[in-house]
């Protein structure tokens, strides 16, 4: 049976948010990570001529990196700064929409973008116009689409169908890792999926997400930090699919929380005892970079994904930049 021709996700051509994707959507863009993964070289060369601005003014190296390699690789022209808040005009206080209208007068395409504060990458993209792709990249603490992309290419390669019921804990700071934010908004398209969220008292899950789940009449229960002094983490971890691991976000914390954040994050630590008590087919994911949370002794451990997931990073870039522009060139 021929694939079904590829539309235009909402909000096209921006990816800002990962509720733009629909459950179809998804299924041609995984299927396309797929074929690109089996067949590497297969669309090398399809952005010739296409300027890629990846722009970010937060560490990142995944990201970053496989951006980079993505666009370079289907042939684009990169221009890549990854100390935009140092040694950019921004250092100077020039707004992010002025960097763009620079960037778009000397001829690119394309910006892939992380900033420090949500709701930049949105003015960026407004500044952009609609024929000119703008990418979140990490948007302070609220979304990162594209993880939410590959993690859940990750989920979808482990189980091959997201219809089923799938429990999947959140564990960590969820208060201020967007990564997470992005993947439950997506996650929460399935119906079947069941949300369980753990994590210290001082980074809980934000209401409006807990909010977007009850108006979709989405399963979750938040397991309050209290219950985990009283019953360790591997005792609740039995019925759980995807352990979803994140680390503490201490670069949005004040110098003095930080030092309760990391003290409160002690009985959140996923070690190899947590990792056992989990089904033998259930996986353990984390976005990387890891700190003391996931430690090293669990990377043997079968269920441990992350670096697959990490990988995935590529595929899916790949696949989504060619989708794009496959559209930009069609319409
Ligand atoms: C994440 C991010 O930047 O939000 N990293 C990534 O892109 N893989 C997670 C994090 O920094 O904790």
């Amino acid at each position: 049976m021929p694939s079904p021709e590829p539309r235009p996700f909402a909000g096209f051509p921006h990816v800002l948010k990962s509720q733009q994707f629909e459950p179809q959507d998804l299924a041609l863009l995984f299927e396309r990570a797929d074929t690109i993964r089996r067949h590497p070289t297969m669309h090398h060369g399809t952005m010739t001529g296409v300027r890629a601005a990846v722009l970010f003014a937060e560490p990142s190296s995944r990201t970053f990196t496989s951006f980079v390699e993505a666009a370079e690789r289907l042939g684009a022209t990169v221009r890549a700064n990854q100390h935009m808040a140092l040694f950019s005009s921004e250092a100077k206080g020039e707004v992010v929409e002025d960097t763009i209208r620079m960037f778009k007068s000397y001829g690119y395409d394309y910006f892939m973008l992380r900033r420090s504060k949500e709701g930049e990458v949105d003015s960026a993209a407004l500044a952009a116009g609609d024929r000119h792709p703008v990418i979140n990249c990490g948007d302070g603490s609220g979304q990162h689409p594209t993880q939410a992309l590959l993690d859940l290419y990750t989920i979808w390669r482990h189980f091959r169908d997201l219809d089923r019921p799938l429990t999947v804990m959140l564990l960590g700071d969820l208060k201020n890792g967007r990564t997470v934010h992005s993947l439950v908004y997506l996650l929460a398209k399935y119906p079947n999926v069941r949300f369980v969220f753990v994590g210290p008292e001082r980074c809980t899950m934000k209401a409006d997400l807990l909010e977007h789940l009850t108006e979709h009449g989405r399963q979750f229960h938040v397991v309050p930090e209290t219950h985990i002094l009283e019953r360790p983490l591997f005792a609740w971890v039995s019925d759980v699919d995807v352990l979803y691991v994140t680390r503490p976000q201490l670069e949005r914390e004040t110098e003095t929380d930080r030092t309760g954040l990391v003290q409160a994050y002690q009985e959140f630590v996923v070690t190899s005892r947590v990792a056992e008590a989990m089904p033998s087919d259930s996986i353990i994911m984390h976005p990387l970079p890891r700190t003391f949370e996931l430690p090293e002794t669990v990377d043997t451990n079968r269920r441990a994904k992350y670096f697959e997931q990490m990988e995935n990073g590529l595929w899916i870039r790949m696949a989504l930049l060619h989708w794009i522009h496959d559209l930009r060139t069609t319409s």
